[in-house]
This record gives structure tokens, sequence and C-alpha cells, in this order.
């Protein structure tokens, strides 16, 4: 039973890491949680990873630099609303990956938010690459004040 499980497990990992590489090379860092297809993976359940980015107006906020620092700093967890953790991404990825993910994710599922290049993630990285992970009350109220 257990073999099964395991077997199974991996067969939805492999597929969805399969999936998002034919969306784009470098999503798969976030199908995980966030789903091959943006939804969150179990969003909407007890047992949900992760929201869902496709309509996410922290991911379409502004010029894309909102989007850029939640990866370079993650989230504070500070409930048990889901299973996974937004953890500080940004040092897995080259500028370049992490222009075309954000990129991706902007005009992705539904999602239609101007695209960032390599450039504008340089500076990104230099502010906030290090810095202690943000508060979702935080980022929530710097969606408001531009809104
Ligand atoms: C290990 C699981 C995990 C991975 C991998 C992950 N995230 Fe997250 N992400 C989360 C969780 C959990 C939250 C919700 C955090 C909270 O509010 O407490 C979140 C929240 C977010 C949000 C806020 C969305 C909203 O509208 O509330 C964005 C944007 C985001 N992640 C982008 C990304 C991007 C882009 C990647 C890939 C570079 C990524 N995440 C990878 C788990 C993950």
């Amino acid at each position: 039973m257990k073999r099964n499980l395991l077997t199974l497990l991996s067969v939805v990992v492999v597929s969805a890491a399969g999936m998002a590489s034919a969306q784009s090379v470098t999503y798969t860092l976030c199908a995980a949680c966030h789903g091959p297809d943006g939804k969150g993976i179990g969003a909407g359940t007890p047992t949900a990873m992760a929201p869902p980015l496709a309509g996410s107006v922290i991911a379409t906020h502004g010029d894309g630099e909102l989007l850029a620092s939640i990866i370079f700093t993650g989230i504070a967890k500070e409930d048990a609303k889901y299973l996974g953790v937004m953890a500080p991404l940004g040092a897995m990825a080259k500028d370049e990956e992490l222009a075309e993910i954000i990129s991706f994710v902007r005009k992705s599922f539904g999602n239609e938010a101007p695209p960032v290049d390599a450039e504008k993630v340089k500076g990104w990285r230099e502010k906030y690459n290090g810095k202690p992970m943000q508060r979702r009350a935080d980022i929530e109220a710097a969606v408001k004040k531009t809104e």
C-alpha cells in the first residue's frame, strides 16, 4: 500500500514537472506547490499546498517588483492555511531564469501583466535577496496602496 502511494506520488510529481516544462523551462520551481496550471495544488481544500497564481493580484501587481520580492524573501508562515511554505527561492535561479519565470507567471493562467527583464531582476536581487521573510499583511497593504 505504502509502495503504491509512493509510486502514485512520483507519477504525479514527474507529470507535473513534465507539463510545466512544456510551458516554461523553469516554472517547475513553482509548480510543485502552485500547480502546473497555476491553480495551486489542492487550493480550496483542507490540504491546499499553496494559493493559486491564476488571478493573483499580487503576481500581476505593478511592474513585477512585488512578485520578485516574494521570490527573494518568501512569506513568513503565520497560520496553517497551506501545507506548503513560500520559502525564499531566488538564489536557486539566475537573473535570466527568474525574469522568465516572473514573465511567464504574469502572462499565463489568464493573467495579463507586462513581462520583466533580467536587468530588472538583477536590481531586485540586490534589493531583496537575504532580507527577512515578508509578512502577508505587508504584502496585501502594498497591493492596496497602489491599486
Ligand atoms: C514549497 C511550496 C511553494 C513553492 C515551491 C512556491 N510557493 Fe509560492 N507560495 C507558497 C505558499 C504556501 C504561499 C502562501 C503563503 C502565505 O500567504 O502564507 C505562496 C504564496 C505565493 C504568492 C502570493 C500569491 C497570492 O496571491 O496570495 C506568490 C505570488 C507566489 N507564492 C509565487 C511563487 C513563485 C513565482 C514560485 C516559484 C518561483 C513559488 N511561489 C514557489 C508555496 C510555494
